[in-house]
């Protein structure tokens, strides 16, 4: 089957990545929100997205054109149903997700496939409220969607290999390099990264190091590109708190059990820089001032 048609439901930061990434690579693309004004939100951040790679060289005026043209914002799941392929990016809750496709289900065609972008629930789970879990995988991007390289793309134990392979190969043309993962919580990426931030914190909690000084070891020490708690305050204290809780539900592994002081933070309304406020302060966004302990 050749993918022409694209439909992403969500327009948030993850969704307006994934339906910027599809126009580019070519894709008549359908973003669905629930609201006109999401939908313009989301659609003014793509726009935006796309002025600075004009402005940076990277793409020519008339490429921006053409991307935008293949873009369409709309607030009704109806006009998602000539889809060929749909990618999920909402709220991180199971009942929605199920919700959403059990309704998705209704209404396209038997050929569409359908994926999620979820972190963390089980892809079996949301599958089974629909009548497709052959045709269904997950498609995990990582944040900022437009620059990180990579995309998950995993099976459950009901995904048929031809369209494992297809979604493989469609994670390509996005311009990502796509790995295989199974369904098991976490799958690779945070499987590995979120015991890793939950041990920065612990660090902290034992007063190892100060803040700045365990972001500057791993920045300056492995070269990776943020700290673990810069990267905690970009990727959010309320999300890795909700992954690390289901991952320790599944696997029952104390490294993957949340710290007190991500918990109380999180109680405290502080969930990173969305908030204002996480390990830094971002009341000097130039500045962040990062906590004591
Ligand atoms: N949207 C689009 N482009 C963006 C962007 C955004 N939100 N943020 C940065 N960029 C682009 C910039 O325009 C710039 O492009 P250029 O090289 O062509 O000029 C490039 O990214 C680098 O940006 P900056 O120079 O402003 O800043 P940095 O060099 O510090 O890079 C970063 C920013 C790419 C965010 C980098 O710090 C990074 O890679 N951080 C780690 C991010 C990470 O680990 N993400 C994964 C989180 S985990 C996740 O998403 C999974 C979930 O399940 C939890």
């Amino acid at each position: 089957m050749a993918i022409q048609k694209v439909g992403v439901v969500g327009c948030g930061l993850m969704g307006s990545g994934i339906t910027q990434v599809s126009a580019q690579a070519g894709f008549q693309t359908v973003v669905r929100e629930v609201s006109s004004e999401l939908v313009e939100k989301g659609l003014k951040g793509i726009e935006k997205n796309l002025a600075r790679l004009v402005e940076k060289g990277t793409i020519p005026e008339q490429e921006k054109d053409a991307i935008r043209s293949r873009l369409k914002g709309v607030t009704s799941l109806d006009e998602l149903k000539d889809c060929d392929v749909i990618v999920e990016a909402i709220i991180e809750k199971l009942p929605a997700k199920r919700e959403l496709f059990s309704a998705l289900d209704d209404l396209c065609p038997a050929r569409t496939i359908f994926a999620s972008n979820t972190s963390s629930l089980t892809i079996t789970e949301i599958a089974a409220a629909t009548r497709r879990p052959q045709r269904f995988v997950g498609l995990h991007f990582f944040n900022p969607v437009p620059v990180m390289k990579l995309v998950e793309v995993v099976r459950t134990i009901a995904t048929d290999p031809a369209v494992f392979e297809e979604m493989v190969n469609f994670g390509a043309k996005l311009g990502k390099t796509p790995v295989r993962a199974h369904d098991s919580g976490g799958f690779i990426v945070n499987r590995l990264l979120v015991p890793y931030l939950l041990d920065a914190i612990r660090a902290l909690e034992e007063g190892v190091g100060s803040v700045v000084d365990i972001d500057n070891s791993m920045k300056l020490g492995c070269g990776y590109p943020m700290g673990p708690f810069t990267l905690l305050d970009f990727v959010g204290l309320d999300t890795t708190l909700f992954i690390a809780q289901i991952m320790f539900e599944e696997y029952k592994e104390k490294r993957f059990a949340a710290p007190p002081l991500l918990k109380r933070m999180v109680l405290a309304g502080w969930h990173g820089k969305k908030s204002g406020r996480g390990f830094y302060d971002y009341a000097d966004p130039a500045n962040p001032k990062p906590m004591s302990v």
